[in-house]
């Protein structure tokens, strides 16, 4: 941070409410956010986090139509699973809200009017689709039809999902509304348009020249925007779902969702705090963090950028980092296809181990490239590092305390000189870890926690306090005296990433932390973060009943206020981020609380009912692939043949026929040699027809036959005539019969 700004606005991008999150946008977005905020809270910054629901935009309105219920019925379910999961895993943002509510309607819908009385969009007249039948406007993913470039029949008119291709409704091939099923018409609409070119010198001074410190995605992605000129963008739909545009004569015209979402992130602030906000969106002094996956980067490099500098008066992203995509078991996650780990489950069936996920996303978080979620890695992080390393190297100094000393820090008695190259080692990694944090290198900066617990594992392995123990107690005294005080930091640079655990180890150590502030109590005083030493019970109720998450107690200096004598707010120790890497921050006679295990051993039958709920998912897919794909050819249709004379037809003997008998042509899969009466004679024909039609079912069947064709010899036995078959798109071939009674021997033409 170069500047010495006076308070940190970070918000998260506004996951949509159709739907629950998933890893991908945790390791994308809300881990590396909620790492960073508590880190920034225990270095004393004053920091807002800012989150919600993004409730508009069309694939709610088709989830709803779908589901057979109101987008308002969607969003109410989603925004509820999504907020208390987020909870669960121990995200506390100040305010979760959502853009359905009456502040964001207000504040978006005012946002959009001010841009509008000063006279800050253009307005064009469009030719769009609209359902003649339904009689509205089509947004692109209410048209469907054929892609041009791989034949699937159910692109989107934005998008193929088969083969990928970005498409405008204008390309697919026989286009259809969604909504009826009728063929879409163009018409003409006017709409809003915020003429982004305008503000290409500024933004491209604005980031190209003074934030060249933004990540390399990020950056690039914004200069290949900005190179390839940018255009006028329209900010309103012709849709009933969303802000409604203020503007006399718009009835039908609503805000476009990447218009209001953004906005959101201001409306939650008003709403959590309607005194204050504005110190928080328009006083240079603040510094404003953007985290948001890399697919919203231009909306939020250079669209709401541009809307902030058109309104005039708010300060502008000072960052805005931005992960690549994680995948789920080398495939891309899916919401359509079912290709995800769901929060909301994965806090169900791993009760207690919430801080393995977080831990295993930011381990593996994709910041510079695409990566990888197995379960498998999962597995083997929690078991070989969380339980192996950190977990096995807490139990063994604590255990070894209750075991020799009462589980008292024993006094260090006969120092040596490991003991203090452990140590020492620490403070530099404390260092590292802050450079990595403050320059969102969260998977280094975990590194970082980790080499701490991993100098504490070689130490207590390398000195063996259980051996010296035999003959040499004031050694083994200083071997856990230094162990114990490598615990202790480990309990402060573990609460970013894993605060479940880090309250664990609080308890196990008997110690407290100051970890900040935040303002979930809104325009009251802020809840001060403090942690009481041995106990991880909350004393004081946090705001809006909020309950999950590491329990939180009003400060010591507010003993007070909450009716607290000073007696019951302990002394010491309670640690703050300052404390990180100091060699003595466990006074000798301290009392140790529980040695509880800090992590468990995830086992392998968990993984494997894991993995086969994904395969179960993916044979589903296959086996839907697999109808649609049969469903297709079924109904595909063969080109026309070329013309034929009368005559030529005319040429073909086609008559009524009997079977009269019908058996297997022997070694082969696919031949019936049938015997028939023509009404002419009786005769044979091979068939190439028992794929589809077992001798019993042939027998006594009225067919169609062409009797002048030339004989054949198959297999040795001549065929007289052909029977006349209708083939299927997909292969499969039926009997042409006629359907009523007719005698053997008419005549087809
Ligand atoms: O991509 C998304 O999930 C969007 N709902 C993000 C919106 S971020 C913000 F602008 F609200
Ligand atoms: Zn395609």
């Amino acid at each position: 941070m170069e500047k010495n700004f006076k308070r940190t606005l970070v918000t998260c991008a506004l996951p949509y409410a159709n739907g629950p999150v998933h890893i991908g946008h945790l390791a994308g977005v809300y881990v590396p956010a909620d790492i960073y905020v508590r880190y920034l809270r225990m270095k004393g910054n004053d920091v807002l986090f800012i989150c919600g629901s993004d409730e508009h935009g069309v694939p709610i309105t088709i989830k709803a139509r779908a589901n057979g219920v109101t987008p308002q019925d969607i969003v109410d379910k989603y925004h509820g699973i999504i907020k208390d999961s987020f909870l669960r895993l121990g995200i506390n943002f100040d305010i979760y809200s959502r853009t359905t509510s009456e502040v964001h309607h207000k504040n978006a819908s005012g946002f959009f009017r001010e841009l509008y009385d000063k006279g800050e969009f253009i307005t064009k007249e469009s030719e769009q689709y609209y359902d003649p039948e339904a009689k509205t406007f089509l947004a692109d993913r209410y048209i469907v039809g054929t892609c041009p470039k791989c034949g699937n029949p159910n692109a989107y008119g934005d998008q193929c999902e088969k083969c990928g291709s970005t498409l405008s409704p204008e390309e697919l091939i026989d286009p259809k509304s969604k909504l009826s099923g009728a063929q879409p018409v163009k018409k003409k609409t006017s709409h809003w348009y915020l003429p982004l070119d305008r503000f290409e010198p500024w933004l491209r001074e604005w980031i190209l020249e003074n934030h060249k410190e933004w990540r390399t995605n990020v950056y690039g992605q914004c200069k290949s925007w900005l190179d390839g000129g940018l255009q006028p963008r329209a900010v309103s739909r012709d849709l009933d779902w969303g802000v409604p545009v203020p503007v006399e004569g718009a009835e039908g015209k609503v805000l476009y969702v990447w218009f209001d979402a953004p906005i959101g992130y201001i409306s939650n602030t008003q709403e959590l705090l309607p005194e204050s906000w504005e110190k928080w969106w328009k006083d240079e002094d603040t510094r404003l963090i953007h985290f948001i996956g890399k697919d919203n980067i231009v909306f939020h490099c250079i669209v709401f950028p541009s809307m902030l500098k058109a309104r005039g008066g708010y300060i502008l992203p000072d960052n805005v980092p931005s992960n690549e995509f994680l995948n789920l078991e080398s495939d891309k996650i899916s919401t359509s296809r079912n290709w995800a780990v769901w929060l909301n489950e994965y806090v169900d069936e791993f009760p207690g181990q919430e801080d393995t996920l977080r831990y295993v996303l930011c381990a593996n978080a994709p910041e510079t490239k695409d990566n990888d979620f197995t379960w498998k890695d999962f597995q083997q992080r929690n078991n070989s590092e969380l339980v192996a390393i950190l977990g096995n190297f807490v139990n063994r100094a604590v255990v070894l305390t209750q075991k020799y000393f009462g589980g008292k820090v024993p006094a260090n008695l006969k120092p040596e000189a490991i003991d203090a190259e452990a140590l020492g080692q620490i403070p530099e990694l404390r260092r590292s870890l802050e450079a990595n944090l403050e320059g969102f290198h969260f998977r280094e900066a975990l590194k970082d926690a980790m080499n701490i617990a991993r100098i504490g594992n070689k130490y207590i392995s390398d000195t063996e306090p259980w051996k010296v123990a035999k003959t040499d107690m004031d050694r083994t005294a200083s071997i856990l005296y230094t162990s114990l005080q490598i615990c202790a930091s480990l309990s402060i640079a573990f609460e970013p990433f894993t605060p479940f655990s880090a309250e664990k180890l609080r308890g196990i150590l008997n110690v407290g932390l100051e970890a900040g502030h935040d303002h979930r109590a809104g325009e009251g005083e802020p809840t001060v973060n403090f942690f009481k030493p041995g106990e991880s019970r909350a004393l004081h109720t946090i705001p809006s009943g909020q309950s999950s998450g590491p329990g939180r107690v009003h400060s010591r200096f507010a003993a007070a206020e909450y009716g607290l004598s000073p007696e019951a707010v302990p002394e010491a120790p309670v640690f703050s981020w300052d404390d990180l890497g100091k060699s003595d921050l466990l006074p000798v006679g301290h009392q140790l609380g529980e040695a509880v295990l800090l992590f468990s051993k995830i086992e392998d039958n968990v993984i494997e009912a894991q993995i086969e709920k994904l395969n179960a998912t993916k044979a589903a897919n296959e086996a839907a692939a697999k109808a649609a794909e049969a469903e297709e050819a079924a109904h595909k249709v063969e080109p026309q043949k070329p013309e034929v004379t009368f005559e030529d037809f005319g040429a073909m003997d086609i008559r009524v026929a009997e079977v009269l008998a019908a058996e297997r042509v022997p070694k082969t899969d696919k031949l019936l040699k049938l015997t028939i009466d023509t009404g002419i004679d009786k005769r044979t024909i091979v068939s190439g027809i028992a794929e589809f039609y077992s001798p019993e079912d042939m027998l006594g069947k009225k067919i169609c036959v062409l009797a002048n064709l030339k004989p054949r010899m198959i297999r040795g036995i001549e065929s007289k005539g052909m029977i006349l078959m209708a083939k299927q798109g997909d292969g499969t071939m039926r009997l042409v019969t006629p359907s009523e009674a007719v005698a053997n021997g008419a005549v087809i033409g």
